[in-house]
């Protein structure tokens, strides 16, 4: 799956992103080691905590249909600036994969650039 392949179809996501408080819509894309791909939303709550990144939820859809490896992600906004993911979302992708995981950061006005896990997390922590 190319990086650029991957970050259209978290474009593409973001259509159904659930975030009526910011406004701030984000889809996400990912790819597992077995070539499988599953998409994800923000989705706000009026509790803002419980708030879930498109990030995450994409990850929690990829385990919960028996994924444990991803190799690339990608996430995407509208506008001009690039949304890096948040300090949780790096961790829960950390828990799933390794150092080298490609993290592809996107925008609708094209501009992308292309990470891997352990420069976006060093030293991760891991329990196993
Ligand atoms: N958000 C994501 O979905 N992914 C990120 O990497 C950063 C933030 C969401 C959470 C919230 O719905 C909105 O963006 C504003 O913080």
């Amino acid at each position: 799956m190319e990086d650029r392949e991957l970050l259209q179809m978290a474009l593409k996501a973001k259509a159904t992103a659930y975030a009526p408080y910011s406004r701030f819509e984000v889809g996400a894309a990912l790819v597992t080691d077995r070539g499988k791909v599953y998409t994800g939303v923000n989705v706000e709550n009026a509790s803002l905590g419980a708030t879930n990144c498109a990030e995450r939820t994409a990850v929690f859809k990829a385990v919960s249909d028996g994924e444990r490896k991803i190799a690339a992600i990608a996430v995407a906004t509208d506008g001009d600036a690039i949304p890096y993911p948040c300090g949780i979302c790096r961790q829960v992708l950390a828990e799933f994969g390794d150092a080298g995981m490609r993290i592809i950061c996107g925008s609708s006005s094209g501009k992308f650039t292309v990470h891997t896990l352990g420069e976006l997390l060093p030293h991760a922590f891991k329990l196993r």
